[in-house]
């Protein structure tokens, strides 16, 4: 069984990111998956440098963020676009990651949904960068941008249009390829 960590950029309750993301188990059959969702960005404190050196011991909140990516064998991220960034406490739990390494080599999809008719690409390709730089390995077929979300998913979370429930279902393939070939994925 491959473990799949999925991470909202939103904390709203009715979010359309968090609710793709708890759709995606449906898509399809999959029973070598099992999917989680991680529900503590909110909990996290505030990034410092100074809270964080070699040695120091980290807040159980930022401890169970690590644990839970070291244990997970792919991460899907998921998240809207604000002012044309990456939502600040979705950053905020990303830094937290940098100097522990949880996401190197961690096959990882970046999935932006906003709305709007830009699917907020812009936070999707910060979002990339800043992956990419923890060298998370993020290939194309695992970058989604999903234009014009609301005409796509209603309002109790089901994925009511089939071109986006087949690329939701391509970026786990591409995911499930990396457990296949590690080290080459
Ligand atoms: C403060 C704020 C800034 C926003 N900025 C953007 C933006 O830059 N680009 C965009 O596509 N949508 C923007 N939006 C709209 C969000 O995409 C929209 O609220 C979306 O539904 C949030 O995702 P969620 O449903 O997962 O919470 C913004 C919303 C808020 C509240």
């Amino acid at each position: 069984m491959k473990k799949i960590l999925c991470i909202s950029g939103s904390l709203r309750p009715t979010s359309t990111n968090t609710n793709i993301l708890k759709a995606i188990p449906h898509l399809a059959e999959w029973p070598d998956l099992s999917f989680s969702i991680y529900e503590g960005l909110d909990q996290l404190p505030y990034f410092s440098p100074e809270l964080d050196y070699e040695g120091s011991t980290p807040a159980a909140t930022v401890a169970d963020l690590r644990a839970q990516l070291k244990a997970a064998d792919a991460v899907i991220v998921c998240t809207p676009e604000y002012a044309f960034g990456v939502p600040g406490v979705l950053k905020n739990a990303l830094d937290w990651i940098v100097s522990s390494g949880e996401f190197v080599d961690k096959p990882t999809a970046v999935i932006s949904a906003s709305p709007m008719a830009t699917g907020g690409d812009k936070a999707n390709a910060s979002l990339v960068q800043t992956l990419k730089v923890m060298t998370a390995t993020i290939t194309e077929d695992r970058i989604l941008i999903i234009p014009t979300v609301r005409t796509k998913i209603d309002a109790v979370g089901n994925v009511t249009d089939e071109g986006l429930k087949t690329a939701l279902v391509k970026i786990v393939e591409s995911l499930k390829t990396a457990f296949l070939h590690p080290g080459n994925n």
